[in-house]
């Protein structure tokens, strides 16, 4: 059996059969809601002649519905709504199935995993939806001589999921740091399970979040600190992933030169990163507490913008030069940093596109991974590996560090050329004492450049994989 996923609507799929269902008092499911609009209410028709049923598990088989691409639609009663379960999910579906195995359907689009069924997460709707396609095709032959009786055509089965953002590749006009604090709360409005806060400047400038608000000086683009909760777990202690959210980098007064600016708009890949990784959780209902923090903000250059050699306080009371206005990844992370320890976070991880030196070291394959704990670094680069999405160790040490001394304050903002991406995770460890910390570097990953360019989603399979292995949900 082949299985695929889509985001297509219900109608606009040319699929053989289409599963929708209906629930008790004519309430429709997302996907039976879509067939009726695209075909001018005949849902509505048939439920009023009383051709389709609410009723858990009575299934009708439509044909030539108009405005349907697909051939057959198969009207399923799911019952009522609010008592919508995975048992109730599995009677329906195993309904469903039997209705249309008469028929010659190869390829069958399932609807129903876009309903929110009680106590399943997306997990479980899509292995009750093998499950119950392994039970349908099931036929035992084995003891009979003669003639076997024809098997169900089925070839093909797709599972609906909602659309996904693609916060990504949006450019830097649309997706602007309140952009993306909209994309969280939305997030947070779709899993009850989510909460969201977004903090101004004026609260940042109380917390004395002095290095971020250097970044965004010269926009008057306001900065967001996107704070995000996930609770499934109640008293444990959270894993916290902290995203760069630069909706675009000119580099500041530092200004970056023009080929390939453009590609600066990817510079919110680690913010895309959590908050995605955070939807993932969210809808596989793990059971851990995940914080999300994303300091979203534009690196612009004008009259206002911080200069070269300006000196800022961070709120965690260290003092930092600003030698490169270009390097200010490190400056919002290391505030981010700061606020985040309010959680007591059991691991820390940073997700960021941090510098280009990342991509000169290891090219467009693999995240450069630093920690000074052994065994999260160990754990991510085996999520990598699993998930098909994978990281490389790098260093970190006061080899390096030493290159961060400045003549002025407790540290500048840039070492030399030499081991760039080595020297930006050191500037971050000065924030994270004390904390099982790793930073991921995805400057190389997280969007491919040229004749394919945009983002890629990385590196939400690796993150996803590393928690899915953290509850022990992996084989
Ligand atoms: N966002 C960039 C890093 C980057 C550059 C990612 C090119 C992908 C491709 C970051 O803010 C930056 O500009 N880093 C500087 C740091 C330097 C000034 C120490 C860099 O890498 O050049
Ligand atoms: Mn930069
Ligand atoms: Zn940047």
């Amino acid at each position: 059996m082949n299985y695929f996923t889509t985001t297509s609507a219900a109608s606009r799929r040319a699929v053989d059969c289409v599963i929708v269902g209906i629930y008790d008092r004519g309430r429709m499911s997302s996907g039976a809601a879509d067939i009726d609009t695209a075909s001018k209410g005949s849902l509505k028709k048939h439920l009023k002649n009383g051709d389709i049923s609410a009723q858990l598990g009575r299934c009708t088989v439509l044909t030539d519905v108009a405005g349907v691409k697909a051939a057959r639609v198969a009207a399923v009663g799911l019952g009522k709504y609010s008592e919508f379960s995975s048992v109730n999910y599995r009677r329906a579906l195993d309904a469903a199935l039997q209705s249309i195995s008469g028929s010659k359907s190869r390829q069958v689009l399932n609807t129903l995993t876009l309903e929110d069924v009680k106590g399943a997460s997306s997990y479980y709707l899509a292995r009750f939806t093998a499950q119950a396609v392994g039970d349908a095709m099931y036929q035992f032959t084995a003891m009979k001589s003669g003639r076997k009786a024809a098997q169900m055509p089925l070839k093909k089965v797709g599972m609906a999921i909602a659309k996904r953002g693609d916060v990504g590749n949006l450019p830097a006009n649309v997706c602007t740091p309140s952009y993306l604090a909209r994309t969280a709360q939305k997030l947070s409005r779709e899993h009850s399970n989510v909460t969201t806060r977004v903090l101004s400047e004026a609260e940042m400038k109380r917390l004395g979040m002095h290095s971020l608000l250097s970044v965004t000086a010269g926009t008057t683009e306001p900065a967001k600190l996107i704070v995000m909760q996930y609770k499934g777990k109640p008293g444990t202690k959270p894993v916290v992933l902290v995203g760069k959210g630069v909706t675009f980098d000119t580099g500041g007064i530092s200004l970056k030169p023009p080929p390939t600016m453009d590609e600066m708009k990817f510079d919110m890949c680690g913010a895309a990163g959590v908050i995605g990784t955070m939807a993932a959780v969210a809808k596989l209902k793990l059971p851990i507490n995940l914080n999300v923090v994303v300091p979203a903000v534009e690196n612009l250059p004008s009259g206002t913008a911080t200069r070269p050699g300006d000196i800022v306080k961070s709120m965690s009371g260290q003092t930092i030069e600003i030698l490169n206005t270009d390097a200010e990844g490190r400056l919002i992370l290391c505030d981010a940093l700061t606020y985040s320890k309010r959680f007591k976070p059991d691991t820390i991880i940073d997700v960021a596109t941090l510098t280009g030196a990342c991509v000169i070291a290891l090219g467009h394959h693999r995240t450069a991974v630093m920690s000074k704990h052994d065994k999260l670094s160990a754990d991510i680069i085996s999520a990598g590996i699993s998930a098909e999405d994978r990281g490389w160790p790098m260093p970190l040490g006061d080899e390096w560090a030493v290159e961060l001394k400045s003549n002025f304050a407790d540290m500048a903002n840039v070492g030399g050329r030499p081991g760039g991406t080595i020297t930006a995770g050191c500037f971050l460890s000065k924030f994270t004492e004390g904390l099982n910390w790793a930073h991921l570097d995805i400057a190389g990953t997280a969007w491919k450049s040229g004749k394919l360019k945009g983002a890629t989603g990385r590196p939400v399979p690796m993150l996803t994989e590393y928690l899915l292995g953290r509850c022990g949900a992996l084989p």
